[in-house]
């Protein structure tokens, strides 16, 4: 019978088996697939297995950071990347979203794969590819989707001519969850709400700079916190906070103010692929907006998306 302690005890002896005294480079990326398929591997090769964790400047706020220290935490061989301004570069004069995505995707490949250039007679590429990901070949998500979708700009970048190995590939979400419960990952990881490749880039609706990223971060986190204080961060399925390219008259003290409007998502879901908002309490909601309007300077006006996906999508763009 499957159990988790049964898969990791495995998969280890596989893993070490496989990659004897091989280099393996893992991208990074905060969330739950990436973050196991690291320490499956940590517990098989220890130091050889590189770690590479990109800040494309479109993460949470502190996010980088606090996620950093707890690789770090847990004993991964870890290198931050800072690489804000490359994806800025990239992004600038963009407003289309999948030219965004584009933008996005080729800079993390470069970066990665100028990174990966730093590891010597490194052998395999790690990859936190789930089951679903494996037959799911059309997926728009994830690393490995975003490197096929550019096979064929320029010839292939070095990294990805290295042999792949995928220790979560024959597993679904909750299992991948469950393995990192056994393999003692923090519930601050294993817990988190999904959060897309393309980051803040697709939940800034329009051009990026820098500043309006700082605008949502700010949102975002007081919208956050407030889920996690109110206890209800873990029944909603995702969440985050969008910034709307529409300015609206508003008044503060005295003065008549014309600021940018941000918009609050939350719904539950068991997959993605529908979704239905969450109805959040109103005193909550009401928190929630007074806190933003108040503290974030840029917002003056907040609203909540009622909408379910089909017809519409999770994230705006
Ligand atoms: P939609 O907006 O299509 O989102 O309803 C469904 C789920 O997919 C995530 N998503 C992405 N994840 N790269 C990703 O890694 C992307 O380009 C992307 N677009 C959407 C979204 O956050 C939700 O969980």
């Amino acid at each position: 019978d499957w159990t988790p302690d049964s898969f990791v005890e495995t998969t280890i002896a596989a893993l070490k088996e496989k990659l004897g005294d091989d280099k393996v480079v893992l991208g990074l990326s905060g969330g739950v697939d990436s973050s196991v398929a690291a320490v499956l591997l940590h517990h098989a090769i220890g130091k050889n297995l590189h770690c590479i964790f990109v800040d494309n400047g479109l993460l949470r706020k502190d996010e980088f950071e606090s996620v950093l220290e707890s690789y770090k935490h847990m004993g991964l061989n870890i290198k931050g990347v800072d690489a804000k301004q490359r994806f800025y570069d990239a992004l600038s004069g963009l407003s289309d979203p999948e030219k965004k995505r584009k933008a996005i995707g080729r800079v993390f490949i470069e970066v990665f794969d100028d990174e990966a250039h730093q590891v010597q007679d490194v052998k395999w590429l790690g990859q936190g590819t789930i089951y679903p990901d494996v037959i799911e070949s059309v997926s728009v998500k994830g690393p490995s989707a975003t490197i096929k979708s550019h096979h064929n700009v320029g010839g292939l970048p070095d990294f990805m001519k290295l042999k792949v190995v995928e220790p979560l590939n024959t597993l679904f979400k909750d299992e991948v969850r469950k393995v990192g419960k056994a393999l003692g990952i923090d519930d601050n990881i294993l817990g988190r709400h999904p959060f897309p490749g393309p980051g803040l880039a697709i939940r800034i609706l329009g051009e990026i700079t820098p500043e309006k990223v700082d605008i949502l971060q700010q949102a975002d986190a007081i919208y956050i916190n407030n889920l996690r204080s109110a206890g209800v961060y873990d029944k909603v399925w995702q969440a985050g906070a969008i910034y709307l390219p529409v300015q609206s008259v508003g008044v503060m003290g005295d003065e008549r103010t014309y600021e940018n409007v941000v918009c609050l998502r939350a719904v539950e879901s068991l997959d993605g692929m529908t979704a239905d908002w969450c109805h959040l309490p109103y005193d909550l909601l009401a928190k929630i907006s007074n806190e933003i309007i108040n503290n974030v300077k840029g917002i003056n006006r907040v609203v909540y998306d009622i909408s379910s996906k089909p017809p519409a999508t999770i994230e705006w763009e």
